[in-house]
């Protein structure tokens, strides 16, 4: 009995004592561009096992880029976030990361969801997609991102703007895949097709086809699984009068971009940045994603939500992230000229 008491008052010790030294010391600043509500949460969990505090600072991809250039070895940032492989790309580009030594990372995440330099991880992914209204669009006249371009969709499509990083992204595949020139035309044309003016958040371009102003709009898969799964009824309708639709399966497959992070160069703090990376590849952080965020994990062995498994398994376009970082001052220049505001 006493033996076994000594052994829990020991264990109790063994697990307050590094945690107490943990937690006076250790701290990680995180620049990101993410703005998801549940991001919060996996840092409080990472906290709670770890002792290890993070601290947020968010803003878009590319004004965390200038930052981290304008603050150089003075800056707190130990890790550089974004949602989108092309801002990844840029900073490792920038000569800003330092690339992350962890077994578990290169055992963790494919080798095509990784700098071969190891300077940045994908942490989820999320597929650019068509969602569309079942009751005016049949399945059968979808095909293509290309396809958009087609007279047939005018006054039917709704696309936010193309100063959002998704819609650059995209189009720096559709100019990888089709050339420069047609990939201008094509943004003319589906400009041409919008209902309205580019406006709102893919949100809104969901709710644009499910009110019945548009028939056909561009979206991230997630903003779809987050409506079906909101608390707000008027959100699960507006999910529940729409379809999703992957384009290009025949092709190159649907554009796939990622949310991923890097360790920035001049941290100090290498070894526990890993670890906080190494935390959200876990299969449990992981399955939180898809569960949560509706992003995709990275993970294979982490498990799709309930709403991933219904859209089903999708073609997805393997192109490089460099691509998506080397053609986005194309990708604007050419959005410009086409009139796609
Ligand atoms: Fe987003």
């Amino acid at each position: 009995m006493k033996k076994a008491l000594f052994h829990s008052l020991f264990a109790a010790l063994a697990a307050l004592v590094p945690c107490s030294q943990t937690r006076a010391a250790d701290e990680i600043t995180l620049y990101t561009q993410r703005h998801y509500e549940f991001d919060e949460s996996v840092h409080r969990l990472f906290t709670e096992k770890t002792g290890i505090v993070v601290k947020v600072v968010k803003a878009a991809s590319d004004e965390l880029i200038v930052r981290l250039q304008e603050e150089g070895a003075n800056t707190p940032a130990d890790l550089y976030m974004t949602a989108d492989g092309g801002g990844l790309d840029r900073a490792k580009k920038a000569g800003l990361l330092q690339p992350f030594t962890s077994p578990v990372i290169l055992e963790k995440v494919p080798a095509t969801l990784r700098d071969p330099e190891s300077q940045w991880v994908a942490l989820t992914k999320r597929a650019r997609v068509l969602i569309y209204s079942p009751a005016r669009v049949k399945p059968g006249e979808l095909s293509t991102y290309e396809d958009l371009a087609d007279p047939k969709w005018r006054g039917r499509l709704a696309a936010r703007s193309s100063s959002n990083i998704y819609n650059q992204s995209l189009m720096t595949t559709v100019i990888e895949a089709n050339g420069a020139e047609a990939a201008g035309a094509w943004a003319a044309a589906v400009r041409k097709n919008m209902v309205r003016p580019p406006q709102g958040g893919d949100r809104d371009q969901i709710r644009a086809v499910s009110s019945g102003l548009a028939d056909v709009a561009i979206s991230n898969t997630y903003y779809l699984g987050l409506l079906e799964a909101s608390d707000d009824q008027t959100d699960r309708e507006a999910a529940a009068a729409v379809k999703i639709f992957f384009p290009n399966q025949e092709g190159r497959g649907a554009h796939v971009n990622i949310s991923g992070a890097g360790i920035v160069k001049s941290s100090k703090k290498a070894a526990l940045a890993t670890q906080f990376l190494e935390f959200l590849l876990s299969d449990e952080i992981q399955s939180m994603y898809a569960e949560e965020t509706m992003e995709y994990p990275v993970s294979e062995t982490a498990k799709w939500s309930d709403i991933q498994l219904k859209w089903g398994k999708f073609v997805a376009d393997d192109v490089a992230f460099s691509v998506l970082g080397d053609r986005n001052a194309e990708a604007v220049r050419l959005f410009n000229e086409a009139g796609w505001e």
